[in-house]
């Protein structure tokens, strides 16, 4: 098969919604291992904006968020030097091969997708034919650039599972055109769950202010958050499925400080709910800060973030349209006149 090796390297991208504000889940699912691989991989890291608009945006508040959350990946500590960070919207690619793959995918694989039926029945007044092709989009950025690996949480292991299917068919009738992608899952961050319902992924959609840690929260809000989080009367830290406001509280704590849940069941053995909750809290804090603190510096330098943007678009745009020549060759499209 033929692997494109970008600079030597194998490929690595991923890419988070400008919707809402992200949470600490979106962090420790995603964003934190996507630092550890970054300097293994050649990596695309993108600001899907064309998803989000499967959901209804005000048009400024969208382009102020998906400002925000690509200066955020930088505040996160991945190099915009070594990692192209750029916006989807910018590399017209995505759009181009979502629609060619769109003609390779069932419709009844897309009505298996849980993601879409849950988003399906939240917004039922506005069930648009973007929210059903989400997943093909989603498909086309991961195989546009040929990637390998794909850091995700759990949530969206389905699409990746649904992108290896096309990518396979697609190559079937064509021959090897596409990288098959394998989805990243970290260990204790893949499913972080609602402080308030631990049987509910923490989402940035949630009404519930206090069931999500938002990455921006003051370290007095997050305290307060953590106090109030819903556990159970066992009063015992142990990591046990019957304990899953416990496991999920373990499972941030474990992230945050890379203590292993047995070295936790011990430091706090014998100890209540509410030492154990303050503790995660203040490890929440510490975690946030830095990232907090290097967001504001970074927000107000204008001229650096807006080079980002530009060249990272060209670099994306460049490796887009290898692939995407290819494709249209593939099909059938005729080669321009130039
Ligand atoms: P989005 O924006 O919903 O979430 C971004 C990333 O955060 C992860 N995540 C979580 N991980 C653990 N616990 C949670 N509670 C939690 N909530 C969210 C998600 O799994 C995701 O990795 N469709 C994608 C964006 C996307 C994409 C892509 C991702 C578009 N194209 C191509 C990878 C590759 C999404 O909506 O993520």
């Amino acid at each position: 098969m033929e692997i494109i090796m970008i600079d030597g390297n194998k490929v690595l991208f991923s890419g988070m919604q400008a919707t809402g504000s992200l949470t600490l889940g979106n962090y420790l699912g995603a964003l934190k291992n996507w630092l550890t691989l970054s300097d293994e991989y050649m990596c695309f890291y993108s600001v899907v904006d064309l998803h989000s608009i499967t959901i209804r945006q005000d048009p400024a508040e969208l382009r102020r968020r998906a400002r925000n959350l690509l200066t955020l990946y930088i505040a996160a500590g991945l190099d915009p030097e070594k990692n192209c960070i750029y916006y989807q919207s910018h590399v017209s690619g995505h759009a181009e091969l979502a629609w060619i793959l769109n003609c390779f995918t069932y419709m009844g694989e897309l009505n298996r997708m849980t993601q879409y039926k849950d988003k399906a029945a939240k917004h039922a007044d506005n069930i648009n034919a973007g929210l059903f092709t989400y997943p093909v989009l989603m498909a086309a950025d991961i195989l546009l650039y040929q990637a390998d690996v794909v850091p995700v949480g759990r949530d969206q292991l389905q699409h990746l599972e649904l992108t290896r299917d096309v990518a396979q068919r697609f190559n079937a009738v064509y021959g090897d055109v596409f990288t098959i992608p394998e989805p990243y899952i970290g260990k204790s961050g893949a499913s972080i769950k609602s402080l308030q319902d631990p049987a509910k992924k923490m989402s940035k959609s949630d009404e519930n202010p206090n069931a999500s840690i938002y990455l921006m929260d003051d370290p007095d809000t997050v305290m307060r958050k953590f106090k109030r989080a819903v556990t159970d009367s066992e009063a015992c830290v142990r990591y046990r499925e019957e304990q899953p406001g416990i496991m999920n509280l373990m499972n941030i704590y474990s992230v945050c400080t890379g203590r292993p849940n047995e070295e936790i069941e011990r430091e706090f053995d014998g100890r209540g709910y509410g030492e154990f909750k303050t503790a995660v809290g203040e490890a929440v804090v510490d975690v946030l800060k830095p990232l907090q603190e290097r967001f504001e510096d970074l927000s107000k330098n204008k001229d650096y973030i807006d080079g980002i943007i530009k060249n990272n678009a060209e670099k994306a745009g460049y490796y887009a349209q290898k692939t995407l020549r290819k494709v249209q060759k593939k099909v059938g499209f005729p080669e321009k006149i130039r």
